[in-house]
């Protein structure tokens, strides 16, 4: 087993800058489509600091619904297990925007990673005070995680899933029939859309993930983010419904927690060894990135990183 993951990071890189199956970009959200299917990105950070970038691992994208994972850490920190009387947390095996489940399940969505599940989790948010302060305090929190001020929320892509935003808004007001919306479903949405419109780099989300592989603790300053079980819950859901209907297949070609959003980002977690960024903004028919999740399958198959190897070398 090759343990350089430098090489490794490079080998990927060079092997996905030839790839010619390379999905198809997000058209509707219309700033999406704009971005060049040619862009393949990576970033691994080791549990000792040390980081490995690949490709245009420093070129910030839209990181669409991996922010799910960061506004739901947020929500059960402010929440905790009150959380799951209002989602539940088990596969999905629809897409990430049906609607289907919520009407034989009272408005309760599958779990927090559809967007069901997240605008759920965006109206817990708002209980912290006005729009706006949810929105900066999701900002903030990933701004720590990362420990990187610069991160931003790109207003044109939120501004441009409000517009077009319809079946989120259906979703929306579906739940808030159900009385599973406390707050206007505007300001759910509007929380909801910024969070998706946070533009980081692999590097910076990379650097955000690093807890989940760390039961709980930022791995540079020990600090706890959160405890070392809801650190391992929050993974299990990752692997069971961060993909959507294609958790299934991910887990079974990549074996890690991970979850993805459709600007082609996806974080993935090594317990106890890495967290890891890919971008390429091509996604494959379950609207996953298509060679950041080859690029995972063969970084998983070089290093033995699959949860699901006896040994993690
Ligand atoms: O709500 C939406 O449709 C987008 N803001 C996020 C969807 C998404 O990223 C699904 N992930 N693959």
């Amino acid at each position: 087993m090759l343990t350089d993951i430098g090489a490794i990071v490079a080998e990927i890189t060079a092997e996905m800058r030839g790839a010619t199956e390379r999905g198809r970009v997000a058209d509707y959200i219309p700033p999406l489509a704009c971005v060049s299917r040619d862009r393949f990105g990576i970033a691994v950070v080791m549990a000792d600091g040390s980081l490995h970038l690949g490709g245009n691992a420093e070129e910030p994208f839209s990181i669409q619904s991996v922010s799910k994972v960061f506004s739901l850490t947020l929500a059960l920190g402010m929440v905790g297990d009150a959380l799951w009387s209002r989602v539940g947390r088990e596969p999905s095996g629809s897409a990430f925007n049906s609607i289907v489940q919520l009407e034989t399940e009272q408005g309760i969505p599958r779990n927090p990673f559809i967007n069901a599940g997240a605008i759920v989790v965006a109206d817990v948010l708002l209980a912290g005070g006005t729009p706006a302060e949810a929105i900066a305090g999701v900002l903030r929190f990933v701004r720590t995680l990362a420990g990187d001020e610069t991160i931003t929320i790109d207003a044109k892509v939120a501004a441009a899933e409000l517009a077009t935003g319809y079946r989120n808004m259906a979703l929306a007001n579906y739940m808030r029939a159900f009385a599973n919306l406390q707050h206007p479903v505007e300001q759910a949405l509007g929380v909801y859309f910024h969070q998706c419109a946070l533009a980081m780099s692999c590097r910076q989300l990379a650097m955000a993930g690093r807890f989940l592989a760390h039961d709980g603790r930022d791995p540079a300053t020990g600090r706890c983010i959160v405890t070392p079980q809801r650190a391992r819950r929050i993974n299990a859901l990752m692997m069971l419904c961060g993909h959507y209907d294609n958790s299934g297949e991910f887990a079974f070609r990549v074996g890690l927690p991970g979850k993805s959003g459709v600007g082609g980002g996806i974080l993935a977690v090594v317990p106890g060894t890495a967290s890891i960024a890919v971008w390429s903004p091509g996604l494959n028919a379950k609207g996953n990135s298509q060679l950041g999740a080859l690029a995972l399958e063969r970084l998983a198959a070089k290093t033995g990183w699959s949860v699901f190897e006896a040994s993690h070398s």
